[in-house]
């Protein structure tokens, strides 16, 4: 059985070939993500060329599908939106997996889809995954201090903010937060009920993930 989250009429389910040369394409496009000025708050639009970038990114969620390798793991799943690939939440365990259950979220949307509260959609349902299946005991999400969309979704989801520093990527600096979410907080949170996925199919990726 597919591995799918579902809510609100939006739902999570792993790529299939066809819809990941769709995004991977679209995405590609300058502007399709992010404004050109904008294009370094993701690292694998950043510097690179619309086919270089197509490319990369097929073949990085193509690698990580395989979740027996380690250490480490990524589920990459496309957001659906009206039966249509309108971008990809990401969910990963860092290299400590299983002893320390951290999990880190990246995300993006088409432009057309942002700023709709798609992507709180998104985040919530993986967080729901991470915490009442994968038994993580923590989330992080690393921002840059101007990606607000990125800020107001952890900001809405109860993460806090718990370092800032400053990396320079192509040359420039930036200031970037570490936020933090811990399981209770998420199992208990008053936004939980408003964002509570319908999961189904997880149990293979709970065994696979527990080993
Ligand atoms: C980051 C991203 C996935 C968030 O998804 P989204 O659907 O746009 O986000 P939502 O609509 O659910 O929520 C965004 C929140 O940030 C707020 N926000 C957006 N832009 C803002 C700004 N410039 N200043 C302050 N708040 C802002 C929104 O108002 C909203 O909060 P609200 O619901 O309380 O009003 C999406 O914007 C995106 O794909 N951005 C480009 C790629 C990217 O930066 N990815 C993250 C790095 S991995």
């Amino acid at each position: 059985m597919t591995l799918r989250l579902a809510l609100d009429g939006v739902y999570l389910q792993p790529p299939t070939d066809d819809d990941l040369v769709q995004l991977a394409r679209r995405a590609a496009d300058p502007g399709a993500v992010l404004p050109p000025g904008e294009a370094h708050f993701v690292t694998w639009i950043a510097g690179r060329t619309p086919q270089q970038s197509a490319q990369d990114r097929i073949a990085r969620v193509q690698a990580n599908r395989d979740h027996t390798r380690r250490p480490g793991w990524t589920l990459d799943l496309a957001v659906m939106v009206e039966e249509q690939p309108a971008g990809v939440q990401s969910l990963s365990g860092f290299d400590q997996w299983p002893h320390h259950r951290v999990v880190g979220t990246t995300s993006w949307l088409l432009a057309a889809f942002q700023d709709r509260g798609i992507g709180t959609l998104a985040r919530a349902a993986v967080l729901e995954l991470a915490f009442a299946h994968l038994r993580a005991e923590s989330a992080k999400s690393w921002v840059l201090d101007e990606n607000r969309a990125s800020i107001g979704v952890s900001t809405k989801l109860g993460y806090r903010l718990i370092d800032r520093h400053h990396i320079t990527e192509h040359g420039s600096r930036y200031a970037e937060g570490v936020y933090q979410l811990d399981r209770d907080a998420w199992l208990e949170s008053p936004v939980r009920p408003r964002y509570r996925p319908a999961i189904t199919g997880a149990e293979h990726l709970v065994h696979l993930l527990d080993r």
